[in-house]
């Protein structure tokens, strides 16, 4: 990739600023816990990997600033910062997954000094920060088998590198089908409200060299029509058990549009975004965002004021309308999901 999505310096947590792209590359370095938090709040880090990672190094950046006379001190610290983080954005699975394992460091060494701890902490980020790498290679890998040569496909949001330590997820199968010669054309949703398609995955895909056409999102009709699209692939915030897929808002829209039409609609994720504990996508908390963010896009106001406003930030895609679901392990094709 020409971009580092995260990096970690010892002392603080490295963004690049997804609130600024496309045209500004700018990076934000994090040294506290309210930076990490407002930083995922923001969005200036996104999607559901990447806030995993990120929160992951927020719990390493919460020892920083402090002297901890015993363990459980840290223990007790460390709680109190990993439900902090756990609240900035409530759908992604792999926040909480990431802060638990965390956790679960601390209390499996309570034994040893907070020093020792910390260091056992940093190790466990990184590890964390490493897999996420490896799982989104291999869910390319296993991913562009189920893509045919000369394909169009539509993505929805952005499940690239950014949204990640690696490759991406979605965007991951594109960039392997790619590397092995395949001849792909890539549509991409502009994703309304936070355009992270327009903004996020035509800019990734244009620095990577692949072919990208950006549409609104109520053009992709058209194109399904059209014939013009091959197959759907987009990335998840949190599947359930049975294989219900939370994604971006419009996510259903498109799976309803493949359904319609035949196409296939795949979902790629790593095994952190699977949530064996929800049995369907009713059971998944949405985040509902800032009104504004609908009635005043970039800030320029679009609507009267006072108009009521509907703004979840994710919808739920029901498992039978799924096509597949690839993870970095193998790919699920109906019946039994999950890991
Ligand atoms: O609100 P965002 O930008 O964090 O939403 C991101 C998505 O919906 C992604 O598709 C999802 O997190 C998968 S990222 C590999």
């Amino acid at each position: 990739m020409q971009f580092k999505t995260l990096e970690f310096t010892g002392d603080c947590l490295r963004l690049i600023d997804q609130t600024k792209l496309p045209r500004v590359t700018q990076y934000l370095d994090c040294s506290t816990v309210s930076d990490v938090f407002q930083a995922i709040r923001a969005l200036v880090v996104r999607g559901a990997p990447a806030i995993g990672v990120a929160a992951a190094y927020g719990m390493v950046i919460a020892t920083r600033k402090e002297e901890f006379s015993s363990s459980s001190e840290l223990l007790k610290a460390l709680e109190k910062s990993g439900e902090y983080l756990k609240s900035c954005r409530p759908t992604a699975i792999n926040l909480a997954w990431a802060v638990e394992r965390m956790l679960g460091v601390v209390k499996g060494n309570l034994q040893s000094p907070p020093g020792e701890i910390i260091t056992l902490l940093e190790t466990e980020a990184r590890a964390i920060e490493d897999e996420d790498k490896a799982m989104c290679r291999k869910i390319g890998e296993i991913g562009e088998t189920l893509i045919e040569d000369n394909s169009s496909i539509l993505t929805h949001c952005n499940a690239g590198a950014l949204a990640t330590a690696g490759i991406g997820t979605a965007l991951a199968v594109i960039y392997v089908a790619h590397e092995k010669g395949k001849n792909i054309r890539v549509y991409a949703d502009e994703t309304r409200p936070l355009w992270q398609g327009a903004r996020l995955t035509c800019w990734e895909l244009q620095q990577e060299g692949i072919e990208v056409t950006l549409i609104c999102d109520n053009m992709a009709a058209s194109l399904f029509l059209a014939g013009k699209i091959d197959a759907v692939i987009v990335g998840a915030d949190r599947v359930t058990a049975n294989g219900d897929v939370a994604n971006k808002i419009g996510t259903y829209n498109v799976a309803v549009l493949a359904e319609k039409h035949g196409v296939p609609f795949y979902v790629a994720i790593p095994r952190t975004t699977i949530d064996d504990d929800l049995h369907s996508g009713d059971d998944i908390p949405i985040e509902q965002r800032d009104p504004t963010e609908v009635s005043e896009p970039g800030g320029r106001p679009i609507a009267p004021e006072n108009i009521k406003i509907y703004s979840p930030a994710f919808d739920v895609t029901p498992n039978s309308m799924i096509t597949a679901i690839i993870t970095d392990e193998k790919i699920w094709k109906g019946g039994r999901w999950g890991k």
